[in-house]
C-alpha cells in the first residue's frame, strides 16, 4: 500500500480557493451503465483520452470491484492520464476500496471515490443498517482510501432524500476522517432545483470543516431536471458538477456535460466561474462518445444535436443574417461545430487527410493513420466526395473494430420477394482461419444474420434494426445501428458501408464481438453489488 506524494491540482485548488467549477465527468462509470452502452477497454481508453483533451477535472474510469474487466480499464486509464484526475469508485467496504486503490495506484493524480447509502428508504430497505452504523462504515473506508490517496470522494447516495441533520451528520464523519471532497448526489432524479440549492445552503451552514473541502453536485435526469438541478447546486456553492457526455446514464440519464458547461458559459453574469473545458471539443467528443457506446444523440438535443443550430423557420433564418444574436445565443463554432465541410476526393493525398482528421480532433498514431488511409483509399473508389462525416465514420469504425474477434471477409445474398432469401458470409476468426457457412431467412437481413449466429455460436434476439444515410446523395455511406438481447443484457452494434447489406452485417458483428468480449469480463467472485 503506498500513499501519493503528488497532491492532485484539485487539492491543491481547495488551499488556492480559485473561482472555478470543476467537471467531473462520470462517462466511463455512470454513462457506461446505461443499457447496451458497455465498451471494451481500447474505446474506453479512447474516451478517456478524448475527456482529457476535453480539459475535464476528473474522470471517473470505472467501478473496479465490479469486474476484472472494469479494474483493468481503471488501471489502464489511471497509468495513460497525466492532467486529469483518475477516479475509481468504491462502496463502503474494504474490499471495494482496496481494489479501487490498486486500480488508481499508478495514476498522477488518483482519487477514491466511496459512497455509502444514506436516506431512509435505501437504510431500511437496501442496507439494513441504522444511522450509526453507516457513520461506521463511512469512516472506516474514508479512512482506508485515505491510506491509498490523498484524493478521497465520499458521496452519501440518495442526499437528496436524505433528513438534513443525519446527512449534515456523516458528511461531518466523512470530513473528519479525511475526504476532500462531498458529492451529494440527487440519486433517483427527484430533487427540484430549489430544494437541491438548498440542502447544499444547509451543509455549509451546519457541518463542520465543510470550508476546506470541495462540495459537489451529481444528478439523475428522471424528470429532466438534471441540468437545472446542477446549476442550482452551483449557486448553493458546489464547486464540482458530475455529468456524462451526451446525459448518458442509467435510466433517464446523468446530467449532460455540455449543457452545464455552456450554460455557465453563456450565463457568466449569473455563474461567473470558469471551467477548465476547451468547448470547440463538445462536438467532437460528443460524436465519439455516441459512436463507440452506440447511443444516439436525439437531434434536437442542446448543445450537440443535429438540429441545435439549424434554423429553419424563414422569420428565424431572416433574422439570423441581419443579425446572429437574434435568434443564437452561442456560436456554433464554440462548441466545435464545423460547418464549413471540407471535401476530399481520391486525388487527395495522406497529408490532406492527416490534416483533415486532426482538424476533426481524430487523432490516430502512425500505424493506424496508415490503415485508416488504405480504407480512405477504398472508399473512394465507391463515393467521389468524402465529407467529414464519412472520415468520422470510417475512423470510429476502425477504433470500434480494432482487434475484433471476428472479421467480415465475403457476404454473398441472394433474395427475392418471391420467397426465402439465402446468405453465404465467410468470417475471419481471431487466429485468422477463414470460416464459411449459408443460412437461409425471411429476407436478405434475417438470412445474413442467421449465419453470422451459426458461424459465431452465439445465439442473440435482434431487437432493433435502424438505417440512416450518414451525407446526402445516392452514393452516401449508409450506417446500420442494431440492438441485440443476450441473457437478459442489451448489445449494440454499429456498422458503416456505401452497402446496406455490408453495413447490416459489420454491425451484427460488432454487436456479436462485444457479447464474446462481454463474456470474458466474469463478475469477481464474492463481489455482488448488493451493498
Ligand atoms: O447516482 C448516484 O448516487 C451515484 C453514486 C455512486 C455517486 O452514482
Ligand atoms: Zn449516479
Amino acid at each position: 500500500m503506498t500513499t501519493q506524494a503528488n497532491p492532485s491540482p484539485v487539492t491543491a485548488d481547495i488551499a488556492a480557493n480559485r473561482p472555478r467549477i470543476r467537471i467531473f465527468d462520470t462517462t466511463l462509470r455512470d454513462g457506461e451503465q446505461s443499457p447496451g452502452a458497455s465498451l471494451n477497454l481500447h474505446e474506453k481508453l479512447e474516451i478517456a483520452r478524448s475527456l482529457e483533451q476535453l480539459g475535464v477535472d476528473v474522470i471517473e474510469a470505472g467501478f473496479p470491484i465490479t469486474s476484472p474487466g472494469d479494474f483493468e480499464a481503471v488501471a489502464a486509464i489511471a497509468s495513460e492520464i497525466t492532467r486529469a484526475t483518475v477516479a475509481g469508485l468504491a462502496r463502503c467496504t474494504e474490499k471495494d476500496v482496496r481494489r479501487a486503490g490498486e486500480a488508481v495506484q499508478r495514476a498522477a493524480h488518483g482519487r477514491i471515490h466511496v459512497f455509502c447509502a444514506t436516506s431512509k428508504i435505501h437504510r431500511e430497505f437496501k442496507l439494513k443498517k441504522a444511522k450509526d452504523e453507516i457513520i461506521r462504515l463511512t469512516v472506516e473506508s474514508v479512512k482506508l482510501a485515505r491510506s491509498y490517496v490523498q484524493d478521497v470522494e465520499f458521496s452519501p447516495e440518495d442526499a437528496s432524500r436524505t433528513e438534513l441533520d443525519f446527512l449534515a451528520e456523516v458528511v461531518s464523519a466523512a470530513i473528519e476522517a479525511g475526504a476532500t471532497t462531498i458529492n451529494c448526489p440527487d440519486t433517483v432524479g427527484y430533487a427540484l432545483p430549489a430544494e437541491y440549492q438548498a440542502m447544499f445552503e444547509y451543509l455549509m451552514q451546519h457541518v463542520p470543516g465543510a470550508s476546506r473541502v470541495i462540495f459537489s453536485a451529481h444528478c439523475h435526469n428522471d424528470l429532466g431536471l438534471a441540468v437545472a438541478n446542477s446549476l442550482a447546486a452551483v449557486a448553493g456553492g458546489a464547486r464540482q458538477v458530475e455529468c456524462t457526455i451526451n446525459g448518458i446514464g442509467e435510466r433517464a440519464g446523468n446530467a449532460a456535460l455540455e449543457e452545464i458547461v455552456m450554460a455557465i458559459r453563456t450565463r457568466q453574469a449569473d455563474f461567473p466561474y470558469e471551467t477548465g473545458i476547451n468547448t470547440r471539443k463538445l462536438v467532437p467528443c460528443s460524436r465519439m462518445v455516441s459512436s463507440l457506446t452506440g447511443l444516439q444523440v436525439q437531434r434536437n438535443k442542446a448543445i450537440v444535436g443535429e438540429n441545435a443550430f439549424a434554423h429553419e423557420a424563414g422569420i428565424h433564418q431572416d433574422g439570423i443574417l441581419k443579425e446572429r444574436s437574434t435568434y443564437e445565443i452561442m456560436s456554433p463554432s464554440d462548441v466545435g461545430l464545423i460547418q464549413n465541410r471540407l471535401v476530399l476526393g481520391k486525388h487527395s493525398g495522406r497529408h490532406a487527410f492527416r490534416q483533415r482528421l486532426e482538424e476533426l480532433d481524430l487523432k490516430l498514431d502512425e500505424p493506424a493513420l496508415d490503415v485508416a488511409f488504405e480504407r480512405f483509399k477504398v472508399l473512394c473508389d465507391k463515393k467521389k466526395e468524402i465529407y467529414d462525416e464519412d472520415l468520422e465514420a470510417l475512423v470510429e469504425e476502425q477504433l470500434e473494430t480494432s482487434a475484433p474477434l471476428f472479421r467480415l471477409k465475403n457476404l454473398q445474398v441472394m433474395a427475392s420477394n418471391q420467397g426465402v432469401a439465402t446468405a453465404t458470409v465467410t468470417l475471419m476468426d481471431s487466429s485468422d482461419a477463414a470460416i464459411t457457412d449459408a443460412a437461409t431467412g425471411d429476407g436478405p437481413i434475417d438470412a445474413m444474420f442467421a449465419v453470422i449466429q451459426r458461424i459465431t455460436r452465439i445465439s442473440a434476439r435482434l431487437e432493433s434494426y435502424q438505417v440512416r444515410s450518414i451525407t446526402g446523395g445516392r452514393e452516401a455511406q449508409g450506417e446500420v445501428m442494431v440492438e441485440l438481447t443476450h441473457n437478459g443484457r442489451k448489445v449494440r452494434g454499429r456498422g458503416f458501408s456505401t452497402d446496406i447489406l455490408e453495413a447490416s452485417a459489420k454491425a451484427y458483428l460488432a454487436a456479436i464481438n462485444r457479447i464474446r468480449t462481454m463474456a470474458k469480463r466474469t463478475i469477481t467472485q464474492g463481489s455482488s453489488l448488493e451493498q
